[in-house]
Formats: C-alpha cells, structure tokens, sequence
C-alpha cells in the first residue's frame, strides 16, 4: 500500500521507500562483509520487525538463519525497569552463535536493552543491532546500535511494519499519521 492509496489518513512522508531501500542495502552490504563464515542469526521482534527483516535479509550475500519472538512490555511504570514479558520465544538455541538483532525502531530503548541482555544471558557469542529507526529524543536507556538507518523526530510513524492499532503496517513508506486519525479513535 502506497500513501496515495490512503491519502485521508497520512499527514506527511518522512522517509521514503527508495531511501529505505538504499539504507537497507548499504547496510547489508556492511553486514555481509563483518559476519561472513560466521553463521550468523538474525533475530527480529514481531510484529514490527517483519518488513525490515524481510528486505535486510534478502539484501544480504552471506547465508543467514531467521528467528522470531514476540514480547510484551508493561505499562510505562514498570517498562522503566526493563519488565518485558516473552509472549512467543526463538526456536533457535542461541549458544555460542553470533546475532544481529533486526529492529524496526528504537523509540525509549527498553525493549531492545533487556533483549541483547537475555540473548547475552542465554550464551550468545555476540550480540549487535541494526535499527533501521530511532528517536534519539526518545531514549531513556543506552543501547548501543553498532548499523543505524535514520534518525527521526519524536513523532509517532507507521509503514513499513510500524503500526497504529494495528494498522499501516502494509504501507511501504514510513509516514506521520493525521491528527484526526487518532482524534477518530477517541470519538
Ligand atoms: P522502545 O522499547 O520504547 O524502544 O520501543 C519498542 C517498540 O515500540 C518498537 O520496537 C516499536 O514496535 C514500537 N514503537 C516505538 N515508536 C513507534 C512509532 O512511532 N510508531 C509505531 N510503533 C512504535
Ligand atoms: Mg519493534
């Protein structure tokens, strides 16, 4: 789905789908040429992460094995703390392997910090993240992305896997959302 195609909901672009696809690439390329003989995972939170692990994956020209996880984060309370939950976890044993955790978009951190701290826990050999997004604004803890895409203001995106209530994550851009989308949804 294109912003054309649902021009009532969007307000602006902020990245496009080219840019995505070159950011994408440029960094597969580094990827490929850092992890080679290494039998590297690459490992994605659902459901955000889906779009950009499908293209990254594919960009690369090194073998790689895909794995999933789905997790939930409390209430802003105890999110401070690091609380997330594993809603679904990896199929793969992480031991001794070398991962690259896939992100969507690094908004507060929380998530992805207690993720390279389980894989860690749980014997990873190394553990390194490519965000295709972040709000540097928005950071509350240090995660340190070792490939960064683009850097974007504190506005809440979609496309590109990102949602809002679950949907727009089919739009192949990344976008602002029209302020009457959400003053729909309290109506
Ligand atoms: P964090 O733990 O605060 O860094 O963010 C965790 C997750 O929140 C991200 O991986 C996204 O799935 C989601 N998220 C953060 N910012 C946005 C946004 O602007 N639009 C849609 N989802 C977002
Ligand atoms: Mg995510």
């Amino acid at each position: 789905m294109q912003i054309a195609d649902v021009p009532d909901a969007i307000d602006h672009e902020l990245v496009s789908k080219a840019q995505i696809e070159a950011k994408i690439k440029e960094t597969a390329d580094q990827v490929s040429r850092d992890y080679r003989g290494k039998n590297l995972l690459l490992v994605a939170v659902l459901k955000g992460a889906i779009n950009t692990m499908a293209a990254f994956s594919q960009a690369l020209s090194i073998p790689a094995q895909l794995d999933f996880m789905t997790l939930s984060s409390y209430g802003s309370g105890t999110v401070s703390q690091g609380t997330v939950t594993i809603r679904q976890d990896l199929t793969a044993d992480v031991r001794g392997r070398h991962i690259l955790i896939v992100e969507d978009i690094v908004d507060s951190g929380h998530t992805l910090a207690w993720l390279v701290d389980e894989l860690k826990r749980r014997g990873a050999a190394s553990v390194e993240i490519f965000a295709l997004l972040e709000k540097p604004s928005r950071h509350e803890v240090h995660v340190d992305l070792k490939y960064r895409g683009y850097e974007i203001p504190d506005e809440f995106v979609v496309g590109f896997g990102l949602d809002y209530d679950e949907r727009f994550r089919n739009l192949d851009s990344i976008a602002v959302l029209k302020a009457e989308v959400y003053q729909g949804e309290q109506a």
